[in-house]
């Protein structure tokens, strides 16, 4: 029996290389040592507001990004998380185990709070109720993600530990996975914050179907610093995110891209990384275009995983209520 993965991302903004780096790409090289569930999770899309022409076109979009990566749907369960209802049911029933001041200490939640200038809504306070169902609905073990969401795995550990303590074994505990580099890409404008799709400033992040012409002009805009020797240093933020990227894409081990880079400028590191973020990304843009030449396809591989993905879900949510003395 392989382990169960559930992971997802939002379909807000532009997906990026952040997105890809930090978990897509992960998802499809640890395909097959797991049992997988990818989702799209648009409910947590709305805790900031969304134009809903525009959100229903990203959910098509990150579908098919998902699977012009390689996600495999015969291999793994993609689908919409509003399509399957017991998400918002568990979520609403997890709610009520978790206390006020586990929710305050979210980091994620203080920052993003902190930057919007609306209102901030009740669901944004509540995402990680909601995270923490999608993961506890499908019996999970592993849940690969990019650094900034380890606390919220850590909170679905805690309130499902609690819930198991109140009414017995319901939940399986899971674990977060979390890749040793690319957990954590920074923007390019401004290397000292995370590459996020809600920050809006035009060299902040490559999108993952970004044009040649973009990707080179917002490399070469990235900031850097005011010395000269290409090396990985983490007290250099903009030069050491561009090596990172430069890494992941080319596989290269550090010793070699620094021997690599020996004597040259910045200019040249830029040229290059350029080139090698362009060809990494070529095969994922290419088929993305196949996969959506037929406007059906996306939507039959979503329809059939909300299939497959809604008798789990009901399974746990059906043990949860009755644990509870619900219905
Ligand atoms: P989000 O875009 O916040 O829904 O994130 C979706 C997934 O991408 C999560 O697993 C994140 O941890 C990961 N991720 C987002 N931004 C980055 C980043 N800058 N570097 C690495 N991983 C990221
Ligand atoms: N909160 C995650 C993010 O912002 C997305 C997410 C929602 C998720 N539900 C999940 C990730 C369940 C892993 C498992 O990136």
């Amino acid at each position: 029996m392989k382990k169960r993965v559930f992971s997802g991302i939002a379909p807000t903004g532009d997906a990026h290389i952040g997105n890809y780096l930090g978990a897509i790409r992960q998802w499809v090289k640890r395909q097959d040592d797991f049992d997988n569930i990818f989702c799209i999770v648009d409910l947590h899309a709305i805790t900031v507001s969304q134009d809903p022409t525009i959100l229903k076109a990203k959910i098509r979009e990150l579908s098919g990004l998902y699977l012009a990566a390689g996600i495999d749907p015969k291999r793994s369960i993609v689908f919409v998380q509003s399509q399957v209802s017991a998400h918002s049911e568990l979520a609403w029933i997890l709610n009520c185990f978790i206390p006020v001041g586990w929710m305050q200490r979210m980091t994620q939640f203080k920052e993003k709070s902190r930057k919007r200038k609306e209102q901030v809504s009740t669901g944004l306070f509540d995402y990680p109720a909601l995270m923490a169902a999608d993961i506890l609905l499908y019996d999970t073990e592993v849940v690969p993600v990019g650094d900034d969401q380890k606390q919220h795995v850590e909170l679905t550990r805690d309130v499902a530990q609690r819930f198991n303590s109140i009414y017995g074994q319901t939940f399986r505990i899971p674990e977060s996975l979390i890749p040793e580099v690319g957990a954590r890409i920074m923007g390019l404008d401004d290397p000292t914050t995370k590459m996020s799709a809600s920050e809006t400033a035009v060299g902040h992040a490559i999108n993952l179907l970004d044009s040649v012409e973009v990707i080179q002009g917002k490399i070469l805009r990235a900031t850097t610093d005011s010395q000269r020797d290409i090396v990985f240093d983490g007290s250099r933020p903009g030069i050491y995110n561009l090596l990172v990227i430069y890494e992941l894409f080319t596989g290269k081990s550090r010793k070699d891209i620094e021997a690599h880079f020996d004597g040259q400028g910045y200019a040249a590191l830029k040229k290059e990384l350029g080139e090698v973020v362009i060809e990494g990304l070529r095969p994922l843009q290419t088929r993305y275009r196949e996969l959506t030449a037929d406007p059906t396809y996306i939507d039959s591989v979503l329809s059939e995983g909300a299939d497959r993905a809604r008798p789990q879900a009901e399974k746990t949510l059906t043990l949860v209520k009755e644990r509870v003395g619900l219905g």
